[in-house]
């Protein structure tokens, strides 16, 4: 019986997904971290939940505000909780969640897998339990999980996966013991130890890649890494490529440069790779620009369809040989399956114009001897019929985002014939 017993923990413990109900689809919201860093307080916090509600992004579906690292005290009070900043939230945290609840928003938790967080406040190693029933105390239900100043080896005698269901095995028995739905838990080791291959088994999302920042160079390497990985996302778990960038131009130190449509690129590959879609912009000064992308509908949809869970795919690298990665020129040519039709993503990865063309059966997705009709996500409009092909210029950097949906069999006059002359006979 022992035996049988142990045999069927390791099963346990060792199952594919987590799969405990929670986190189907990406998280939307914001966090305060690429536009506050530490600098920020309740006042702040209710200001952006206010500009998420009056801008319309709360409905659009932005509904969690992480707040990121340095809102507690340095030191933990007598019995071992962390203690909020009394400056930065002078009414409580738990406050500031009601005021943020009645916006539609509710707040969530930042934590860290080591002693401290990653600016120097109290980590959660060997607090675990105690930092749930605080964030819980505060109305939350969602965590960011950091990895600075980690245990040394001989400690923990655990590797990155190990060191994590620490916290993941916490939140299981936390619910447990309040009869409520676990954490939503968001491990955040920068694509250290290749969480996508094990992120699932205790989590619903992993970052794969170190801190976003608002240059091209940022989106359009983390687009390439993604394009590696894409195979991960799924429901219940899936890549976190980042807080969005998509506002931040002219602002940080040295300044984002993201053009227009850089910003659109980014939000795009974001959105349809099934990433969350995290706010890090200060709303209360956005343009339109910005508000118009965060709260693109089209988008919004396909990342939170509820029937499709995966990722779009390359099925051309472009610049590149396919299955090469290079930083500067991610793979431009992506599609996937999705409630609404079959999703093409193609970015020009160039500094310069470009002509982009494509056959439509490169695409899995498509179905051959069909014609399709063509919805751009991004002017909201239908474009026409597409026979056999697409081609159309792109500004450099630029995206296009396509809905296709079979339009019934191609024109007669192409009836025998192949759009790859050489995957089938005439
Ligand atoms: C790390 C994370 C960031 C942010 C900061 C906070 O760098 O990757 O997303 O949480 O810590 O200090």
């Amino acid at each position: 019986m022992a035996i049988l017993f142990a045999c069927f923990a390791t099963l346990v413990g060792h199952s594919i997904a987590l799969n405990n109900g929670v986190g189907k689809v990406p998280p939307m919201g914001y966090d305060t971290f690429n536009a506050y860093g530490c600098d920020y307080n309740a006042s702040s916090v209710l200001a952006q939940g206010e500009a998420m509600k009056r801008t319309g992004l709360v409905d659009a579906g932005y509904n969690i505000f992480i707040l990121d690292d340095c809102y507690a005290l340095k030191e933990r009070n007598a019995t071992g909780y962390m203690v909020a900043d009394p400056k930065k939230f002078p009414n409580g945290i738990p406050a500031l969640s009601k005021q943020m609840n009645d916006l539609g928003i509710s707040l969530a938790a930042y934590g860290d897998n080591g002693y401290y967080t990653c600016a120097g406040y109290p980590g959660s190693y060997g607090h675990e339990m105690k930092d749930l029933e605080t964030w819980h105390s505060w109305g939350m239900s969602y965590l960011k999980y950091d990895n600075c100043y980690i245990p040394a080896d001989n400690i923990t005698q655990e590797n990155m996966f190990g060191r994590y269901t620490r916290m993941s095995d916490a939140i299981a028995a936390f619910a447990a013991k309040i009869h409520r739905p676990p954490f939503i838990f968001y491990l955040c080791e920068w694509g250290w130890q290749q969480p996508w291959i094990w992120g699932r088994r205790i989590s619903q999302g992993w970052r794969i890649d170190g801190d976003i920042k608002p240059y091209w160079s940022a989106i359009a390497s983390i687009i390439d890494q993604a394009s590696f990985q894409y195979w991960a996302s799924d429901f219940y778990g899936r890549n976190d490529m980042d807080i969005l960038e998509v506002g931040n131009t002219g602002q940080g130190t040295p300044p984002g440069n993201l053009t227009y449509e850089e910003s659109k690129t980014h939000f795009t590959a974001w959105a349809l790779m099934k990433s969350p879609l995290i706010i890090g912009t200060d709303l209360t000064n956005a343009t339109q620009e910005t508000i118009d992308i965060l709260g693109n509908r089209d988008l919004i949809k396909i990342n939170q369809d509820p029937h499709v869970g995966e990722s779009i795919s390359p099925f051309r690298w472009g610049v590149n040989p396919d299955y090469v990665s290079n930083p500067d020129h991610p793979a431009e040519y992506w599609s996937g399956n999705s409630s609404y039709g079959v999703v093409f993503m193609i970015i020009n990865s160039q500094n310069t114009e470009q002509t982009m063309f494509f056959n439509l059966t490169e695409s899995w997705a498509i179905r051959a001897g069909r014609q399709y009709s063509v919805y751009d996500m991004w002017t909201h409009t239908y474009e026409g019929v597409a026979v056999w092909n697409l081609t159309f210029s792109l500004p450099p950097h630029g995206v296009r985002a396509l809905l296709l949906n079979d339009a019934g069999p191609q024109p007669a006059n192409l009836d025998g014939t192949c759009a790859f002359y050489y995957q089938c006979s005439v």
